[in-house]
């Protein structure tokens, strides 16, 4: 039998570097995008592809896309991990710059959805497939001050559903995962201040951070298609945060 294909966006770091290393020991050849081109190649393993590629460039991802199919032959899964939370200046709504807005918008919410329509006519063409969106429990309860990463994993969230929905029929399911505070260089900074670790702990029942291994074990379990009747769901791995 030969081996599943995963995508994975953004898999040069944190979450995705850790999904790219979980899915190749569950046996995936991997196609491994990110801005960072030289993360990627480090990602994808013996036999995986990997190029530089921004996720909310249209034709660069149409492209992409197109020749990692003809490359590779099929493509099972497509994890949408690519994302940004928008820098010290994305904060309130009326102190938001419009250009962070978009640029924030155009990672996590343009960027999956570029990705999802550039893979899809792939898995229709298999009849199956199984696009794993990266959302965020900022997707089901508003982050103070990061109004931009919210509404973006709100849409994120909502856009995995409409897939779930929408192809259903065809034999494509969509699922999302929605982490919680997870320790990665996009949160590092701020659990390097213990003042800000202990407010960010005190908010977890468990009574810890997450790893970005136990995202990447949750999308696992998702990518292995077992759980198959599963489609449109949000799977929390929060260590209960949002459950309080
Ligand atoms: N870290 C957390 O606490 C947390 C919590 C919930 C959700 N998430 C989500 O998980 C995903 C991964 O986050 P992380 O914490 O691993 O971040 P990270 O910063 O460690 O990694 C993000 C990766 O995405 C790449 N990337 C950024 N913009 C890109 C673009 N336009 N095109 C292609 N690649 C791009 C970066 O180069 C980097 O390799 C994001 O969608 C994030 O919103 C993170």
């Amino acid at each position: 039998m030969t081996a599943p294909v995963a995508v994975v966006t953004g898999g040069g770091s944190g979450i995705g570097r850790a999904t790219c290393a979980r899915l190749l020991t569950e046996g995936f050849t991997l196609a491994v995008l990110d801005l960072d081109g030289d993360a990627a190649r480090a990602a994808a393993g013996p036999g995986g592809t990997a190029r530089a590629l921004d996720v909310a460039d249209a034709p660069a991802v149409a492209q992409a896309f197109s020749e990692l199919a003809s490359a590779l032959g099929r493509i099972d899964v497509l994890v949408n991990n690519a994302g940004i939370s928008g820098g010290p200046t994305a904060t309130v709504c009326h102190e938001t710059p419009v250009e962070e807005w978009d640029r924030v918008l155009a990672t996590n919410t343009r960027g999956p959805f570029l990705c999802s329509r550039a893979v899809l006519p792939v898995m229709l063409a298999q009849g199956s497939g199984h696009v794993i969106t990266i959302a965020s429990v900022a997707g089901q309860v508003a982050f103070p001050a990061r109004c931009a990463y919210t509404a973006s994993k709100g849409a994120a969230l909502m856009f995995a559903k409409s897939l779930a929905v929408d192809y259903a029929h065809t034999g494509i399911r969509s699922n999302a995962v929605c982490p919680g505070f997870v320790r990665t260089p996009m949160t590092q900074w701020r659990l390097d201040i213990p003042e800000l670790a202990a407010q960010v702990e005190s908010h977890i029942p468990v009574g810890r951070v997450a790893e970005a291994d136990d995202i990447a074990e949750a999308v696992a379990v998702l990518a292995s298609g077992r759980m198959g009747y599963m489609t449109g769901h949000a799977l929390v791995v929060d260590g209960g945060w949002t459950a309080v």
